[in-house]
């Protein structure tokens, strides 16, 4: 049932106005649910208001129309709501949410860790953001494409080949790859302090490997596969998969054709033996597309990934969920596309704001990093702890405690404004109550516990065959209201490739739910209400897995 659309159609066949984008919601529930204002009605627009009041005939599903001052506000019908909301989740399930609300291809670049490198912090935002914005898309109709732009090409590949070299061996590369990886490239940056010469040993090695030499791929690729296997890890953890693993290396070969293209179309300069785009036009550093030693660079990679994109992928839409140190990247990125006749709304950085540490700032070249896998067993421990006092005799409780954990963090995240900095704060973010996800997360176990009980003790499973006129208290309104705008959050989140929306979507539900349970004793002793009720929580336990499960997150039925 579209309230909304019911007021619409009621008004419109009585002024010439478009009601639609007029429409707004009252800043108190208990003025309407919706109002329509009559400024543009006539020199009175009370009296407007109330000329229009007795004009319309209202549908069931509005209960009364209200005018107040310049407004006829409407309300919507209580009973139907109920019996609306409640049968649409009830027979949905798992799928309440799935709408046909947007359409076409968008590919989705995010993650991209950097090969030999550690899975930094910055990839865990982008890992997490581009996950939920994958899921959002999807759920509203999208055909999003999870593409994991590996960091697998670039001059690093040539210090690191000089190191190994020099300093390393394949037994203890294969005990800890990253980590040892880590370790000769420090050593790389400290010993070409001291002697210049490694620097240039390094380009050397990296034209070597773009020259297709036999030796140094072999050695690009092993250091790529360990990698990749320690990411993997992380992933499951994450729950989550990619279409494409195909990073920077995977389109190298394609650069020449791409810069081919680009010199065709627009203008292209020499500058000091590279290959450049001029942007001063546009207040910006030129894109840098070969090095005066020939070498392709993480702009050319991007230009030749992106035609790949638009062409063979046959995207509509290019994303690009990457911190905004790289603001200017993307900007002249989707300028040169655009000066190459794209349309530049098509190109989207939803970027994002650093996290910042107590431990202080981080650094790769010195090896000052937090690895992810210490970050997340922390948070998984801190849990075990938690449980272990509260709850000791959970079942699965090792299992419970990496979902609560895990989730804590994630959901830490993306309840952040996307682009906002964030501070890390390990109590807050790990805490049962406040605007966590383990307080998400126990709020959802805490409704399965009473859709238990009540089939435990009461013999009542959540059904169809109740009153829908029993459902009739503020709060018990408030919360089928907010269940019901449920859809349209998602389109809010796919809008603006913001999932916090989401995050507050359900910190609101909680707070909703937990009042509601406060006010309205669930399992009472009037079985009609008491049957109405259990079918409420069973619907709000059901759009809490919903809402996380689309942030990435597990929902546990006890903890
Ligand atoms: N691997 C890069 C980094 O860690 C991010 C890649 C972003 N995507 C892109 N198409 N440039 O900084």
């Amino acid at each position: 049932m579209d309230f909304k659309q019911e007021v619409i159609n009621t008004l419109q066949k009585h002024v010439k106005v478009d009601v639609g984008p007029l429409l707004t919601t009252p800043p108190d529930s208990k003025m309407g649910d919706y109002a329509f204002p009559c400024f543009k009605l006539g020199q009175n627009p009370k009296e407007a208001a109330e000329k229009l009041k007795e004009k319309i005939m209202l549908p069931n599903a509005i209960a009364k129309a209200e005018v107040l001052g310049p407004y006829l506000n409407f309300f919507i019908n209580p009973t139907i709501l109920t019996e609306s909301i409640l049968t649409e989740i009830y027979r949905k399930q798992k799928t309440y949410g799935q709408q046909k609300y947007g359409k076409g291809i968008i590919a989705m670049d995010y993650s991209h860790p950097n090969i030999a490198k550690p899975f930094s912090v910055g990839h865990l935002r982008s890992t997490v953001i581009g996950n939920c914005l994958y899921k959002t898309l999807k759920t509203v109709g999208y055909e999003p494409l999870a593409l994991n732009y590996l960091g697998d090409w670039g001059t690093q590949f040539g210090k690191l080949i000089v190191a190994f070299t020099k300093w390393g061996n394949k037994e203890d590369l294969k005990e800890e790859p990253i980590k040892y990886l880590l370790k000769l490239y420090v050593k790389f940056h400290e010993e070409a302090e001291k002697e210049d010469s490694l620097n240039q040993q390094a380009r050397d090695e990296f034209k070597k490997l773009e020259d297709g030499n036999q030796d140094s791929i072999k050695l690009w690729e092993l250091f790529r596969e360990l990698s990749l296997k320690e990411f993997h890890r992380i992933y499951k953890i994450l729950n989550m998969e990619f279409d494409s693993y195909d990073g920077e290396a995977s389109v190298n070969k394609q650069v020449p054709l791409a810069i081919e293209e680009i010199k065709e179309k627009i203008k292209t300069e020499m500058s000091d033996g590279a290959l450049i785009v001029n942007l001063e036009e546009f207040k910006m550093p030129p894109m840098l597309l070969l090095k005066s030693d020939g070498a392709t660079t993480y702009h050319s990679r991007d230009m030749a990934t992106a035609f790949k994109r638009l062409r063979k992928l046959r995207a509509q839409k290019l994303l690009y969920i990457v911190g905004s140190e790289q603001k200017l990247h993307f900007k002249q990125l989707f300028k040169v596309l655009e000066m190459m006749g794209y349309s530049p709304e098509n190109f989207i950085h939803a970027d994002f704001g650093l996290i910042r540490f107590p431990e202080g700032k981080m650094s790769t070249r010195k090896g000052r990093v937090i690895f992810l896998e210490d970050l997340l067993s922390k948070a998984i421990e801190t849990i075990e702890k938690i449980i272990e006092e509260k709850n000791p005799h959970l079942p699965n409780k090792e299992k419970v405690a990496e979902q609560v954990g895990v989730g804590a963090i994630i959901f830490a995240d993306l309840s952040n404004e996307r682009t906002r900095n964030i501070n890390f704060d390990w109590d807050r973010m790990l805490s049962f109550d406040g605007e966590t996800g383990p307080y998400i997360q126990y709020t959802h176990a805490r409704a399965c516990s009473i859709i238990r009980n009540a089939k435990s003790k009461h013999s009542i499973e959540p059904s169809l065959h109740i009153s829908f006129d029993v459902l009739h208290n503020e709060e018990e309104q408030a919360l089928l209201k907010h269940l019901y705008s449920y859809p349209e959050v998602l389109q809010r989140v796919s809008d603006s490739y913001k999932p916090h929306h989401l995050a507050q979507y359900l910190i609101m539900l909680s707070q909703l739910f937990n009042e509601f349970y406060h006010a309205c004793p669930v399992l009472s002793d009037l079985s009609k209400q008491m049957k109405a009720r259990v079918l409420l929580v069973d619907c709000v336990r059901q759009v809490l897995a919903n809402g996380l499960d689309v942030m990435g997150i597990h929902a546990p039925e006890e903890m």
